[in-house]
C-alpha cells in the first residue's frame, strides 16, 4: 500500500472521476476502482488525458481497496450497501472508507430533490454499520459539484462537511486542501452526516430553481482560520 494514494471506487463516474482528477493535479497517486477493469482503465486514462504525468492506475473494486489508506465510495446511494459488502473483505483495520453518497429519492422512483430515511440515520452510518471494526467511516463531500470539480480550470467555490472519529476526520479534511477552492469544515461526529446528506437535495432544488448547470455549493461563515 502507497500511503500517499487515495483509491475512488466508483471513480468512473462523474463524481468519482472529478476527484481522481483533482488529486492527481496535486501529484497525489490515485487508484481508480470500478467493477469493470477495462472502464477503470478507461478513466484512468481520461485522467492522464487531463493531468498529464498523472500516477493513476484503474483496477477492480476488490484489487483498488487495498492500494491506499483512504478508499472514498463514490458510487449512487442504492448501490453503496452492496459496493461495500463487496470490497469488505479486501479491507484491512486501520483504512478509511470515506461515504459522499446522498440518499436520493430517485433511488426508489421519487425526485432527487429529496431524500429517503435510513434506518442507520444516515448513508455514512449505514456504511459504518457494514463494515467490521477497525475501519474508520468518515462522511465527505457530499455537497461538490461533480461538474466544478471536473473543470480544472477553476477552482470550487465550496466547503466541505467533514464528519467522523476525530483522527480519520482530521486525515479527510487534510484531502481538501488538495483543491484549490475547497475548505475542509470540521463536521464533528458521523452523525452529523444526517444534516449533510440532507443539504445535497436542497442544493440540487437550487440548481434547479436558479438554471444553475455547473451545481451550487455552500460556505458557512465566520469560522476562524485553523
Ligand atoms: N454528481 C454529483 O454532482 C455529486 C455531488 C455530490 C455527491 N455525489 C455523490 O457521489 C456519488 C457518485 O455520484 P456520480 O454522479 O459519480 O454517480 P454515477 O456517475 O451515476 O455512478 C458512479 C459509479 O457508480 C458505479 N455504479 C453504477 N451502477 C452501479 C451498480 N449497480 N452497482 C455498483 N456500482 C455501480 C459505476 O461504476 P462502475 O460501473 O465503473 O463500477 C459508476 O461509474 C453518489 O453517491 C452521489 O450521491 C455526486
Amino acid at each position: 500500500m502507497n500511503p500517499r494514494s487515495i483509491v475512488i471506487l466508483g471513480g468512473t463516474g462523474d463524481q468519482g472521476l472529478g476527484l481522481a482528477l483533482r488529486f492527481a493535479r496535486a501529484g497525489r497517486p490515485v487508484v481508480i476502482g470500478s467493477r469493470k477493469l477495462e472502464r477503470a482503465v478507461e478513466a484512468a486514462e481520461k485522467v492522464r488525458e487531463a493531468v498529464p504525468g498523472a500516477d493513476v492506475v484503474g483496477l477492480e473494486n476488490v484489487d483498488a481497496t487495498p492500494r491506499g489508506p483512504i478508499v472514498i465510495v463514490s458510487v449512487p446511494f442504492e448501490h453503496t450497501a452492496s459496493t461495500v459488502k463487496s470490497i469488505k473483505s479486501a479491507l484491512a483495520e486501520g483504512q478509511i472508507v470515506v461515504s459522499m453518497a446522498v440518499p436520493l429519492a430517485a433511488a426508489i422512483g421519487d425526485g432527487a430533490v429529496r431524500t429517503v430515511g435510513i434506518w442507520q440515520g444516515s448513508c455514512a452510518e449505514l456504511v459504518a454499520a457494514l463494515l467490521p471494526p477497525g475501519v474508520e467511516v468518515v462522511s465527505a463531500f457530499q455537497n461538490v459539484s461533480a461538474h466544478r470539480l471536473q473543470h480544472l480550470a477553476e477552482s470550487v467555490d465550496c466547503d466541505v462537511v467533514v464528519s467522523g472519529g476525530s483522527e480519520p476526520r482530521k486525515l479527510v479534511m487534510g484531502l481538501c486542501s488538495l483543491v484549490p477552492g475547497l475548505r475542509a469544515v470540521d463536521g464533528g461526529p458521523l452523525s452529523n452526516a444526517r444534516i449533510v446528506e440532507q443539504l445535497t437535495a436542497l442544493m440540487i432544488g437550487l440548481n434547479v430553481r436558479y438554471k444553475v448547470r455547473e451545481g451550487t455549493g455552500i460556505r458557512f461563515t465566520g469560522l476562524p482560520e485553523r
